[in-house]
């Protein structure tokens, strides 16, 4: 057989059976279509309406993804960001203005309470003489932010002590906080005036140990990469349960109590009721809780009673710092004793620390250092850090051997919760202010599909 007559008849073949594919294919389309006649109006209608579920789901996520985007504004998506400094302690004023504007944000600060210059007059009636005239000047300190916040209307600020340090990638680290917050809140996807969401008092953000409502599902951020080493990890009062927490998981829970106020926001609610709670006494919080102690534990006790709806990261997000010089520089809860000697700069609580940053920083690198060397990443360039998702997790006391903390509080259990009188939104409540300040950053309104 020559060459072109295979190929003539192969030819031939292969035309032939596209011949019969296509007849195949034709009647197999007719019959089906046949079949499908009644159902086809059916199936077009549920395409639709999945089509517009996922619409309406991508434009929720869109509308979240923006709000979260105000985080990355000067005052990192409150209101406003106080400082409490004394206006003696220069020092630290300059370390916070020079800190927060390498990072990102602008602070304002409240006058620090001198212990000597206070009126006796201005102790509330309860306060526990035991306790120092420092520890009541701190106190009023942080009364004194609580008072800004409601008499300029702020519906959230977040409130720092001057020895506060913080990560450098303090707003990706936020973002991935409000993202936890708001699942907590059941409020991600509806729209909130505040980026953090609407259903909260007190987000305890910097704390020397925080403990969880363990009924109250945790939010889990597995491997953060500013997570600090076990070893690392300051001294804390207050623990969620343990094995809860993976070693490289940040966890965010409601908060049960914790201790020390570095770095805390305070929405304006809140801000009412630690007025009303803590200085305009007797407002009827006095007989509920037992009051007249130092700010941070009166915060835990508000947050524990139900008062307060608190939530709170584990490991803490803020951090503390004492700059090189006398080791007296850190606190001025105590004078500058004579015997104090010289330190070097020491940061506490964050991997890139912003404050041991600054030399990087000024120097035009792009990457920052961390604190310590053991570390997965001792450099990163902090863009290279972003918003992450965690997820819930719901602990379940069965699989613990639970040990039940040695000093329990005098305090009545939740007396709050279901009292409407505290729980519900009264109309005195909402900031006057608010009726002068539209709110153009809300999205547009979301039906639900019919
Ligand atoms: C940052 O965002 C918050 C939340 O939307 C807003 O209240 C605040 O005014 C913004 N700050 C600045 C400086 O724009």
């Amino acid at each position: 057989m020559g060459l072109t007559a295979l190929q003539s008849r192969s030819a031939r073949w292969i035309v032939s059976l596209i011949g019969l594919a296509t007849f195949a294919f034709t009647c197999l389309r007719f019959y089906y279509q046949r079949g499908q006649e009644g159902q086809s109006v059916w199936n077009d209608a549920e395409v639709v309406a999945e089509h517009r579920i996922q619409e309406q789901e991508a434009l929720k996520e869109q509308q979240f993804q923006e709000s979260i985007q105000d985080i990355m504004n000067a005052t990192l998506g409150f209101n406003k960001v106080l400082a409490i400094n004394m206006p003696s302690r220069t020092d630290k004023r300059d370390q916070l203005v020079l800190g927060s504007s390498l990072t990102g944000f602008v602070i304002d600060f409240i006058d620090g309470v001198d212990a000597e210059g206070i009126n006796p007059k201005t102790y509330p009636y309860n306060w526990n003489q035991e306790h120092s005239a420092t520890e009541y000047a701190c106190l009023r300190a942080h009364l004194n932010a609580a008072q800004r916040i409601v008499q300029q209307g702020l519906r959230t600020a977040l409130v720092l002590e001057d020895d506060v340090d913080w990560d450098i990638t303090i707003k990706p680290q936020l973002q991935t906080f409000a993202h936890a917050v708001r699942t907590l809140q059941d409020t991600v996807h509806t729209p909130t005036e505040s980026p953090y969401g609407d259903e909260w008092d007190i987000l305890w953000l910097g704390h020397c140990g925080a403990s969880c409502k363990t009924e109250q599902p945790f939010y889990m951020i597995p491997n953060d990469p500013t997570l600090l080493k076990p070893t690392h990890l300051p001294t804390y009062y207050r623990q969620p349960p343990e094995n809860v927490r993976p070693d490289t998981t940040r966890l965010v829970c409601t908060l049960q109590d914790a201790a020390c106020t570095p770095a805390y926001a305070m929405s304006y609610r809140g801000a009412q009721r630690v007025l009303a709670a803590l200085s305009v006494n007797p407002s009827g919080f006095a007989d509920k809780l037992k009051t007249g102690d130092q700010i941070d534990i009166e915060l835990g006790r508000m947050c524990e009673s139900g008062l307060l709806k608190c939530f709170a990261p584990f490991p803490a997000l803020a951090g503390t710092y004492r700059s090189a010089g006398l080791s007296s520089k850190g606190t001025d809860q105590s004078g500058h004793d004579g015997a104090a000697h010289m330190e070097p700069a020491t940061s506490w609580g964050v991997v890139y620390s912003t404050m041991l940053n600054i030399k990087h920083i000024l120097q035009g690198e792009r990457v920052v250092h961390s604190t310590w060397p053991d570390v997965d990443s001792p450099v990163i360039n902090p863009e290279d850090i972003h918003f992450e998702r965690g997820y819930l997790y719901t602990f379940r006391p069965e699989h613990m051997d639970l040990i039940p903390t040695p000093e329990e509080e005098a305090v009545d259990e939740s007396v709050f919760e279901d009292e409407p009188s505290f729980t519900d939104e009264p109309y005195s409540t909402s900031r006057p202010h608010a009726t002068r300040e539209p709110h153009p950053e809300r999205g547009p309104e979301i039906r639900d599909p019919e």
